[in-house]
């Protein structure tokens, strides 16, 4: 049986199959039913239909027949608004039908989605706090671990591996920030929009708004039934979290290649190879990598889907929840691996400290400390620059050169200039807010901290 027989007759079966999206949106039993129990206790205040008691109770007891798997969600039907309608008039027969006055699919679909996307976003959001803290407590932990920057993956600058992973904390805070503006955005109900011009039926939005958790209704009902525009925000959120595990990533296997060896990760992380028995691989960073592509991936198919409708619902929109199911459930799981791999990989300190030793990232406090005795930063540029091709041409560090040899590029140079080269004594200098500085490294990380402590969502 369809929804629209009396009018439209013989639908062919493979139509209904085409266009079927109970095999997706069937995930979303749970908000359809909470829907249809607001809006029916508004009827009944409303005195729009009787019996709304009778309804309420046997929708509960559907939730829970569902849940308990009495009730499988295996028929051949339209969709879940669909099936819950059709399992509540199948029990209690004309009473039933009645829970359909002055609503539509169009708007039930919107205020479903809405409450499973509020509910998801939560636990994303509490997902992302809780790397956030495993990144923080790895921060502390290795606080006096050195490690060179990069920039254009070419040595940089000495740095601590602290300063390196807290910049993907500060990401990730960033991300919550995201998380909440989308949930703050898409907060008002559109239920009451009906089809798509509202009812002449005396309904109470505030109330179902209310009782949906939602802060007000929408405001007009043709935006109320076309918008996705919460689905996009939250894709793009959920595309810019993957984008910052992907580039941690990035480097985690970079880190943990035989090049590197800054880090080692556990086993448990890791598969072999099956010809190479030497080989140890990080598929977990490098699938999380490349599930990235596939969230971006549906961020446009969702952007492309709603490119040219005109106003207000148009059927194209079923196609929304296979993206934003599949987006949600990748970065939950990326999240929970993510973290768990980082959690229990190990640091190679001396491997951090070796590579600060060869690659002249200590060139710049050289600069510095000559433009400190008033001679302008490009020429001070330009004396470092010869004393690195120096050092290259006799295979010398910076701090292995003689003074005689500074002395010959400048006369400026003292004896003091070995501690200014200092690795240790170049991060210890870095005075700068941000900087990695141990001083400053415990204020980033009181920074996020307190952030994560007070995130409320
Ligand atoms: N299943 C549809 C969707 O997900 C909702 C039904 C609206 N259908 C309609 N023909 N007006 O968007």
């Amino acid at each position: 049986m369809s929804l629209w027989e009396g009018h439209l007759e013989d639908i062919d079966d493979d139509v209904m199959k085409f266009s079927q999206s109970f095999g997706i949106d069937k995930r979303l039993y749970r908000e359809d039913i909470e829907c249809s129990i607001a809006h029916v206790k508004m009827l009944g205040k409303q005195k729009i239909i009787k019996n709304s008691e009778e309804i309420i109770d046997e929708l509960k007891k559907i939730l829970s027949d569902i849940e308990s798997g009495k009730l499988k969600l295996d028929l051949l039907c339209e969709d879940i608004h669909t099936f819950i309608e059709e399992t509540l008039t199948k029990r209690l027969g004309n009473v039933g039908k009645r829970i359909h006055t002055a609503r539509s699919r169009n708007d039930q679909v919107a205020v479903d989605l809405k409450l499973y996307i509020k509910k998801q976003i939560r636990e994303i959001s509490n997902l992302v706090c809780s790397l956030i803290g495993t990144i923080s407590n790895i921060a502390k932990k290795n606080i006096n671990v050195l490690m060179p920057s990069y920039t254009h993956l070419q040595r940089a600058q000495p740095s601590s591996f602290s300063h390196h992973i807290l910049a993907y904390a500060f990401m990730f805070k960033r991300d919550l920030t995201r998380l909440k503006n989308c949930l703050e955005n898409m907060n008002e109900c559109p239920l009451g929009a009906c089809a798509c011009t509202g009812t002449s039926y005396p309904i109470d939005r505030f109330f179902v708004s209310d009782e949906l958790g939602f802060s007000k209704p929408t405001d007009n009902s043709i935006d109320s039934v076309s918008d996705r525009d919460f689905a996009l925000e939250l894709l793009s959120s959920i595309s810019i979290v993957m984008m910052h595990l992907s580039r941690f990533s990035e480097e985690i296997i970079l880190w943990s290649s035989w090049e590197f060896k800054f880090i080692s990760l556990s086993d448990s992380y890791c598969t072999g190879s099956s010809i190479m028995p030497q080989k140890k691989n990080p598929d977990m960073a490098e699938l999380i990598r490349g599930k990235t592509g596939k969230v971006y991936g549906n961020l446009f198919a969702m952007l492309t889907i709603m490119k040219g409708l005109p106003l207000s619902y148009n059927r194209d929109m079923q196609e929304d929840k296979e993206q934003i199911f599949e987006s949600i459930d990748t970065v939950k799981d990326c999240l929970i691996i993510f973290e768990r791999m980082i959690k229990t990989m190990k640091i190679n300190p001396e491997n951090m400290e070796k590579f600060l030793k060869e690659g002249f990232v200590n060139a710049t406090d050289c600069a510095d400390y000559l433009a400190k005795k008033e001679i302008p930063f490009r020429d001070a540029y330009k004396v470092t620059g010869s004393i690195v091709n120096l050092c290259i041409s006799k295979n010398k560090t910076l701090e292995e050169l003689d003074l005689q040899d500074y002395k010959k590029s400048s006369d400026l140079f003292e004896e003091d200039i070995f501690d200014t080269i200092n690795f240790e004594n170049c991060v210890k200098n870095r005075t700068s807010y941000g900087s990695p500085k141990k001083s400053s490294i415990l204020n980033q990380i009181k920074i996020i901290n307190s952030f994560t402590k007070k995130y409320q969502i």
